[in-house]
């Protein structure tokens, strides 16, 4: 076993127990190693920001993980909930979907994740920059090679937005929305935004990558000034910090599941009752800045082909397929 593999199995071990007692003899034999090297790897956890209680006759268990991503913990954490994409995690990298492109060229297995601690150039849409400095949030790309007609993909990215809302809502309880085409907002604050870029040829989908940064465990301070009004995190929703690694091990298996059902079509029934749940437009007043002007309208639902169904002041109704879009009739808009 190399050293990373005992660490997985170990945290793995930690995680399954669910914060009671592990004794060093069964850790021992799990291991096929001595409690005195099982006592050293404990140690070398500690030494990367674990903390353990360690008890006479009833022996380990673990108390605090580290705040940021660990490789081990991540990968033990997708072992728990029964998924095995791989990982790449790096501490620093110019952007993740720039990178899982770099990957899907060089023909790593696909599904696959790419994580970073920081990114150096996050990008947003319509090239804007994503501040990507604190460690405390999740930065992170799901690289997928789907083999299918563009024309199938109209949805993509608003499936797997819909799929996160769920998993905020029902399994962290932090009552997310999605905001046409590609934020998450909490309470009208942005939360995360959606970042998919795809590389077409011969009429198929060949790579598609979707990234999505998550603000976590970042407070209004790390926020960059000109957004700390508009933003929020889970840990600001919640009022406590949460698990970074557990987020980021549910969003990865969230993602994954949610890309399954896509490829095979049968998220479509879902998709309808998602959207109803948690659009946050529909019926509101809103500002749409479009490449073609600015439309004011109320919001009457998404079209089939994934644009957003607007009806104008004069009655019309009208389609928004790319844009801005922000809540009110432009003075005091939100976000
Ligand atoms: C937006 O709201 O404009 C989209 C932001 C998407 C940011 C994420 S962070 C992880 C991934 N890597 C990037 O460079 N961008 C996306």
């Amino acid at each position: 076993m190399t050293a990373s593999a005992h660490e997985l199995c170990l945290l793995r071990t930690f995680l399954e127990s669910k914060g009671d007692f592990v004794s060093g003899a069964r850790l021992a034999e799990l291991l096929g190693v001595s409690r005195n090297r099982v006592s050293s790897w404990i140690e070398g956890l500690e030494a990367a920001g674990f903390e353990f209680e360690m008890v006479r006759n009833r022996g380990y268990r673990l108390l605090r993980e580290p705040s940021t991503l660990h490789g081990a913990l991540l990968d033990a954490s997708l072992t728990v909930r029964g998924g095995n994409v791989p990982v790449h995690l790096y501490a620093e990298i110019d952007s993740t979907n720039t990178q899982a492109e770099r990957l899907l060229s060089e023909g790593v297995e696909a599904p696959c994740a790419v994580l970073a601690h920081r990114q150096t150039a996050g990008r947003g849409r319509l090239g804007r920059l994503w501040q990507s400095q604190t460690a405390l949030n999740f930065y992170g790309s799901l690289a997928f090679r789907p083999q299918l007609p563009p024309g199938r993909m109209t949805h993509f990215t608003l499936w797997m937005g819909v799929s996160l809302c769920h998993l905020l809502d029902e399994g962290w309880g932090v009552p997310a929305q999605i905001k046409w085409p590609n934020d998450l907002l909490c309470g009208g604050k942005k939360m995360a935004g959606m970042l998919t870029e795809a590389r077409i040829e011969r009429d198929l989908t060949r790579d598609i990558i979707f990234g999505v940064g998550l603000n976590v465990n970042g407070s209004a301070e790390t926020f960059p000034i000109e957004v700390r009004g508009i933003a929020t995190s889970i840990c600001q929703v919640l009022g406590k910090e949460v698990s970074l690694n557990a987020l980021a091990a549910d969003v990865i298996a969230c993602l994954v599941t949610a890309y399954e059902a896509f490829v095979d079509g049968s998220y479509e029934l879902q998709f309808k009752k998602y959207w109803i749940d948690y659009d946050c437009l529909n019926g509101k007043t809103i500002q749409a800045r479009t490449p073609s002007g600015v439309v004011t309208g109320i919001v009457a639902g998404l079209n089939a082909d994934g644009s957003l169904a607007l009806v104008t002041e004069d009655g019309t109704r009208t389609a928004i397929r790319a844009g801005d879009v922000s809540i009110g009739s432009g003075v005091h808009s939100t976000p």
